[in-house]
C-alpha cells in the first residue's frame, strides 16, 4: 500500500497569492499532476489540514476544483487556517456526522492499514485534542486492536524547536500518549503544520510532520526566531507500507529534474 500525504495547501481564491508571494493554486495543481504520473500510484491521497487560508466557502471550491483530476481517493481533515462549518459544507461526505456531530474525526477501513482522521482544530492558531475526541479515538482504536493503523492529523502533538511554531502545536499532547499507550497497533502519526519535513520518536511511536507542496516555513531554530517563510523545492510525502509491515516515509519533490539516468549500460555494464 502507498499513501501520500499533502498538506497545508493554504488555498486563496481569485487569483489571489498567500501572503503577497505564493501561488498556492499553482503548487496544489502541479501536486496532483505529480501525483496522478508517479510509476506507482497511490492508493490514497491524505490532506493533512490547510486545506485552505482563510476557510472561507470560495477556497473550499477552489480546492475541491484543484483536486477533482486526481486518480485515487482522498481524504481531509481540517487545521488551524481552516473553518469547520465551512469545512463541513464543502465536504459533506467526510466523517461521520450523526455518530460524531462536532468533529470531524473518521477511520478509513478500505485498505491494509487502517487509516484514522483526527480534528486538532481549536481556533485560529494552536491546536486541541479535547477529552471528547480523545474518547472518540480510544472507543475507535478498540474496535479493531490487530490491525495496522495510521493516525494523521494537523498538529504536532511535540515541539519541533520552531519556536513560533511550537506556541501552535497540539495541547493535551499527555492525554493523546496515555490512549495511544492503549493502543500497540498505532504505527505512526503523520501531521502537517509546520510546513517542513520532521521526523521524531513521540512516546514510543514513530512521528512525522509533511512539508507543503508549496511555502516552507524557514528553518530557524534559535530561539528567537521570528515568524518567515521560504521557497524551497515543492515536496509531498509517500508513506509505504513494506512486505515487512513497516510504514516507510519517502520525501517526493514535485517538478521537472534532470534524469533519470540508468546506472547500467544495455549490456549491463556499469557506467563509468
Ligand atoms: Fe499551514
Amino acid at each position: 500500500m502507498l499513501i501520500a500525504q499533502v498538506t497545508d495547501t493554504h488555498i486563496r481564491a481569485n487569483g489571489k497569492p498567500a501572503y503577497g508571494q505564493v501561488d498556492t493554486a499553482g503548487h496544489l495543481s502541479a501536486c496532483v499532476r505529480h501525483l496522478n504520473s508517479l510509476p506507482r500510484r497511490p492508493d490514497a491521497v491524505l490532506f493533512t489540514g490547510d486545506l485552505t487560508d482563510y476557510g472561507q466557502p470560495d477556497e473550499y471550491a477552489l480546492f475541491r476544483r484543484l483536486i477533482r483530476p486526481l486518480e485515487m481517493p482522498w481524504f481531509v481533515i481540517p487545521g488551524n487556517h481552516d473553518d469547520r462549518v465551512n469545512f463541513r459544507e464543502a465536504f459533506p461526505e467526510v466523517g461521520d456526522w450523526r455518530a460524531h456531530p462536532d468533529f470531524i474525526q473518521y477511520c478509513v477501513d478500505d485498505f491494509p492499514v487502517r487509516l484514522v482522521g483526527l480534528d486538532t482544530y481549536d481556533g485560529p492558531k494552536e491546536g486541541m485534542l479535547c477529552e471528547d475526541r480523545l474518547a472518540w479515538l480510544d472507543a475507535c482504536l478498540s474496535e479493531q486492536p490487530d490491525r495496522a493503523t495510521l493516525i494523521f492529523m494537523h498538529h504536532p502533538p511535540f515541539l519541533t524547536g520552531i519556536r513560533h511554531m511550537d506556541a501552535q502545536n497540539c495541547r493535551n499532547g499527555k492525554g493523546f500518549a496515555t490512549v495511544l499507550r492503549r493502543h500497540p497497533q498505532v504505527r505512526r502519526l503523520i501531521c502537517g503544520h509546520v510546513h517542513r519535513t520532521i521526523q521524531v520518536h513521540w512516546n514510543g511511536i514513530t512521528a512525522s510532520i509533511a512539508p507543503s507542496p508549496a511555502h516552507s516555513v524557514a528553518l530557524d531554530l534559535s530561539p528567537e526566531s521570528p515568524p518567515a517563510f521560504v521557497m524551497e523545492p515543492a515536496c509531498c510525502q509517500l508513506h509505504y507500507l513494506s512486505e515487512e509491515g513497516l510504514v516507510v516515509s519517502h520525501l517526493s519533490f514535485i517538478g521537472e529534474f534532470d534524469g533519470p539516468y540508468p546506472f547500467f549500460s544495455s549490456d549491463g555494464r556499469l557506467i563509468e
